[in-house]
């Protein structure tokens, strides 16, 4: 680096679709690394409706590690920032570009500032899980600026320590976060299960009921149930290790009438074990209640999963007839995701 003028940009752009849990993480057992009570299987969404486009650069003339989200300033003073990128320039290699003359070493990376841009093209933190996209993003696009050399399985583990969720959008179609037992978190991982091409027949309908940031966030809102419930030991220790068997076998069976039923059950379950919470949460308001086929996540938002576009599209035509969106039924609009797996974008 030393022959360079201090005037060179280094930039990289990647993009991360979201992922929607079918078996709920919610319990942590080590807040600051992240480390989950139960294993959880989601489903990567398609880029193109719900994903984060983050762009990276890096120069000598930075004086200090900035981000913007959605064009506004964050503080990355938070330990999950930190995290990430003390993990990633942990694991840094030297980087060339020839064409603009610059060399980066691995010991470079440690004095380098960076600035992010994040971007993200749905409602942030209304519970369609924002930050799994926006931590998986940023842990991967810092690892492609930084030339690390380590597999989306070992990158989640970084995610991970963004936000619990963002381990599984490393990878495509469906997804397991494996809880892992080590102490040091290195066996809590994404695993993929199916690529998004196993099942392509699914599709994937959000019903937005609300776009306003949630009361409750899902870090606070996990720490409270897991010291106040009652029911949460008996879910994590009893429930969700059956269900993640059966949940794998229906996803490799393609059968969808299992697939749905322990869906929706395990949906139904983290909202009971929310209102067996000291004081009780309450992420569903009444519009979520009158949809049919679902799955909710920390947020009112329903998102509805059916077996093919033709059921996706009667689907669509009810909910439109019944529900349309800014009227009285406090909807604002409907997203249809496939499935699909993150995307270099630059
Ligand atoms: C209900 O991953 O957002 O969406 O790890 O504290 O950042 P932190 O929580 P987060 O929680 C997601 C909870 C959920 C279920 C899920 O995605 O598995």
């Amino acid at each position: 680096m030393a022959e360079q003028s201090e005037k060179w940009v280094l930039m990289v752009t990647a993009q991360t679709p979201t992922n929607i849990a079918v078996i709920k993480y919610w319990g942590k057992r080590d807040e600051n690394l992240i480390l989950a009570i139960n294993d959880s299987i989601s489903v990567t969404l398609d880029p193109a409706h719900l994903c984060t486009t983050t762009t990276i650069a890096v120069s000598p003339s930075f004086n200090q590690d900035r981000m913007w989200l959605n064009g506004k300033e964050i503080s990355l003073a938070g330990g999950r920032y930190q995290s990430c990128l003390r993990e990633i320039r942990a694991r840094a290699s030297d980087v060339e570009d020839e064409k603009k003359g610059i060399k980066i070493t691995k010991n470079d990376w440690q004095n380098l500032h960076v600035h992010v841009a994040s971007y993200n093209n749905f409602p942030t933190a209304a519970g369609l899980a924002s930050s799994a996209a926006g931590f998986a993003c940023l842990v991967f696009s810092l690892a492609k600026l930084m030339n690390v050399q380590e597999d989306n399985g070992r990158l989640s583990a970084i995610a991970r320590q963004g936000s619990g969720s963002a381990c599984r959008s490393l990878y495509g179609g469906f997804v397991k976060w494996v809880m892992g037992k080590e102490e040091n978190g290195s066996d809590s991982i994404a695993v993929p299960l199916v690529d998004e091409k196993h099942w392509d027949e699914l599709v994937i309908i959000i019903a937005v009921v609300s776009s306003r940031q949630k009361e409750t966030s899902s870090t606070s809102g996990m720490r409270e149930t897991v010291e106040t419930s009652a029911l949460i030991e008996h879910r994590a220790k009893e429930v969700v290790p059956k269900r993640i068997i059966q949940m794998e076998e229906a996803i490799q069976n393609r059968d969808f009438p299992t697939f749905a039923q322990l869906t929706c059950a395990d949906s139904n379950q983290f909202h009971a074990v929310c209102m067996d919470t000291s004081p009780p949460i309450f992420y569903m308001n009444d519009t979520s209640h009158r949809q049919v086929a679902y799955t909710f996540d920390a947020g009112p938002n329903a998102v509805m999963i059916s077996r093919n576009r033709k059921a996706a599209t009667l689907m669509l035509q009810r909910l439109l007839f019944h529900f349309p969106p800014n009227s009285d039924t406090d909807l604002n609009s409907y997203v249809i995701g496939d499935k699909s797996i993150l995307k270099d974008a630059g």
